[in-house]
């Protein structure tokens, strides 16, 4: 069936512009073209749609407007901005109203991606409970400034490392950690990293967005307030699951692109728990106390106290921000997989995986219930075989970040 999209924009030129620029979609979308908010809602209210897409200035109803009426009266259609107006904050400020956001001039190709995208994302985008967490946050973290920057620079035609790590040195208190980071026994790089230009190098960009966003929301987080939350472990245990996701895709032969991608889930995947203590905290202090208590997985509790859990609700903020499909989805099944998944590898069984296998290797804390893997699901993608395979090699390189950091006390 085809997608049905409806756009916005006050000014013809730009619909015009788009009318001719989609014109290859017309087979697989039907797009309706309109230059008010009120028209947009009337066409809404006439034939259901999947998705919006619209400017932010306009005159009369302007687009914040405009999506705030579409989320409470059609709350199952996709929304997106389309805004020309470069500036930062426009972005910084548009994340409660939107499910994805967009720069003009935009091509046909980064469009599509990101209709497509959002499409896809339905099942974290639109999922019920988590809107309804979502719509309690006040203040949903903004995308970091460096981060928006950074994807400015990665969307031209030939995007500069040099610039990229530029862009990172202006920004002294990320350099400063990044550095940390990379140069610390996780990373395992057998050279010294003296700049963010030489990180991006050795590194890459994807895995550098992604540390920027893991710096950004640790730093965010007040540890003061929540004396049962440790949040030195926590970044531990993400740092970890991140390593032992990229040792489960390298140990089963995947691309640099897919070992990056279980690095950067492993890493994030449970963001939302800082998203969750910082929104609420006393039912959040009520997760933690309870949870060791009862001896259940803070997941189960979250789900008993919240009917969301920090998988979906990190899942959320991360899809908003743009990251990998395959990544907001690994993050928002880490902890339930879904039971209708397809045979074979996935970034998502890779981090399911990981996140296993460090609270089982690495006991930090011997009140927390353990967390065992998904037999089922690890049968139906046919790789239940390959757990010992998976736990010896995360072993080896648990051993290993250990013997780094004895060998270089100082980095
Ligand atoms: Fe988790
Ligand atoms: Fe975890």
């Amino acid at each position: 069936m085809k997608k049905r999209i409806v756009f916005v924009d006050d000014e013809r030129h730009v619909l015009d512009a788009l009318r001719r620029m989609l014109r290859g979609m017309r087979d697989q979308w039907e797009m309706t073209f309109v230059s008010t908010g009120e028209q947009a809602l009337e066409t809404m209210g006439k034939s259901p749609q999947d998705v919006i897409v619209t400017d932010m200035r306009m005159p009369g109803m302007d687009g914040v407007q405009l999506l705030n009426a579409v989320r409470e009266r059609f709350p199952g259609v996709i929304r997106i901005i389309l805004s020309g107006h470069s500036d930062t904050n426009m972005a910084l400020q548009s994340v409660r109203h939107a499910h994805q956001y967009l720069l003009k001039p935009c091509g046909a190709e980064e469009f599509k991606a990101t209709v497509d995208r959002a499409m896809n994302l339905k099942d974290v985008f639109l999922n019920d409970a988590v809107k309804t967490v979502v719509a309690k946050i006040e203040t949903l973290p903004s995308m970091p400034r460096t981060y928006l920057e950074l994807m400015a620079e990665l969307r031209r035609e030939e995007p500069s490392l040099r610039t990229i790590g530029e862009l990172i040195n202006q920004d002294v208190g990320m350099s400063a950690n990044i550095l940390k980071l990379v140069n610390s026994a996780f990373f395992g790089l057998r050279t010294h990293v003296s700049s963010p230009v030489h990180a991006v190098n050795l590194l890459g960009t994807e895995i550098i967005k992604a540390l920027i966003i893991s710096l950004r929301l640790f730093s965010r987080f007040d540890m003061e307030r929540f004396p049962g939350f440790s949040l030195d472990l926590l970044w531990k245990h993400s740092l970890t699951t991140g390593l032992f996701a990229k040792t489960i895709a390298q140990v089963e032969g995947r691309s640099n692109a897919e070992m990056d991608d279980c690095y950067i889930s492993g890493l994030l995947h449970d963001v939302g728990k800082l998203l969750l203590a910082t929104n609420f905290e006393a039912t959040y202090q009520e997760v933690l106390r309870r949870s060791r208590s009862e001896g259940r997985t803070v997941h189960d509790m979250e789900n008993t106290l919240f009917s969301a859990t920090h998988a979906e609700i990190g899942a959320y903020l991360l899809g908003l921000w743009g990251l990998p499909e395959s990544v907001v989805t690994a993050i928002f099944f880490h902890h339930a997989p879904p039971p209708a998944n397809p045979p074979g590898f996935s970034t998502l069984l890779a981090v399911h995986a990981a996140n296993s296998l460090e609270h089982e290797l690495v006991v930090f804390n011997a009140e927390y219930a353990p967390h065992p893997m998904d037999l089922d699901f690890l049968k139906r993608a046919g790789q239940s075989g390959r757990v010992e395979t998976w736990r010896i090699a995360c072993q080896e390189k648990l051993t290993e970040e250990y013997r780094l950091e004895r060998e270089t006390p100082l980095r």
